[in-house]
């Protein structure tokens, strides 16, 4: 296995790759891996001649206030993780190799201080419309963040296959009409979210890390609310603001949970439905404790 940290270098692997007709599959992270993480490996794994795991804690993607700086960084166990799941490339770029800081000089008149964020890259890759709900009302920096980072591992990284979990449903959505729009030739695929074994059933995420045992029984509220909603619908309930609603109100009957959103959704312009036929969204943002939690459900009728 590889641990490669310059951009230059990745683009000359993949490109070697591609001359001799060799799929690369690519699972991009930001590094803490869990089973999630690694379900996502096994099957790029499966499926393609080489694979590349990303680790990059992208700073564009967090707001000031979030946990940017505290977000966790195990680099050792990922590399032996990743060793382990037959990983060909481990990319992970410096900051600065991502994000140079502009060449400013005391001449130029420009006090550093004043674009300090932004300084970090002045292009930007933004989708619109379907970020501007759910998660988006939340984290005004988070897609555009993550739309410009993903463009860029992209063009390092060269996949023919990129792999993202369905637990960031709003994310993947994103991505694959930014891959279509743009033109990207790159095959997307979302795969299922993985949870604690029983019942609490709590999604995989390097966030839950930061619960301690009374918030981690808390979090089993985000999967229960998803599993009576579903079998609400499977039992005929089709008014999608009278679901939410009550999704909302099971939430906030627990004090120590902090609703964000409760919403049901169509499942590609992710608006509200108002009546729900086929296929629908259900997600949830909450928070407990420090944490921020997400989880999100998709209800198909039967047959
Ligand atoms: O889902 C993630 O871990 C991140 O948002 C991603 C896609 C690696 C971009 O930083």
């Amino acid at each position: 296995m590889e641990i490669i940290s310059k951009i230059k270098t990745m683009q000359e692997i993949a490109d070697s790759l591609r001359r001799e007709n060799k799929k690369i599959g690519f699972v991009p992270t930001m590094g803490a891996l869990h089973q999630g993480h690694l379900s996502l490996i096994k099957a790029a794994r499966e499926q393609n001649d080489a694979l590349v795991v990303s680790i990059f804690v992208n700073p564009l993607q967090f707001s000031p206030e979030e946990d940017y700086e505290s977000y966790p960084q195990v680099m050792e166990k990922d590399t032996e993780l990743c060793e382990q799941m037959g990983v060909d490339v481990i990319f992970c770029p410096e900051m600065a190799e991502m994000y140079p800081p502009l060449p400013l000089r005391e001449r130029d008149g420009v006090r550093e201080t004043t674009v300090e964020r932004q300084s970090m890259c002045l292009t930007t890759v933004h989708v619109s419309e379907i970020t501007s709900g759910l998660c988006g009302l939340f984290r005004p920096c988070f897609f555009q963040g993550v739309t410009t980072v993903v463009t860029k591992l992209f063009h390092a990284v060269k996949p023919h296959t990129a792999y993202f979990g369905q637990k960031d449903y709003q994310q993947a959505v994103v991505i694959k009409k930014m891959i279509s729009d743009l033109n990207m030739d790159i095959e997307m695929q979302i795969l299922p979210i993985i949870r604690e074994k029983g019942e609490k059933g709590l999604a995989l995420s390097s966030r839950n890390a930061y619960l301690n045992p009374e918030e981690r029984i808390q979090a089993g509220i985000l999967f229960e609310t998803l599993r009576i909603a579903k079998l609400m619908l499977d039992n005929g309930e089709r008014d999608g603001v009278r679901l939410s609603s009550w999704m909302k109100e099971n939430i906030e009957a627990n004090p120590l949970v902090l609703l964000e959103y409760a919403e049901v959704c169509d499942t590609e312009i992710l608006k509200p439905l108002f009546q729900i036929e086929t296929r629908a969204l259900l997600a949830l943002a909450v928070r407990i404790g420090k944490t921020r939690l997400i989880d999100n459900m998709i209800w198909e009728q039967a047959g």
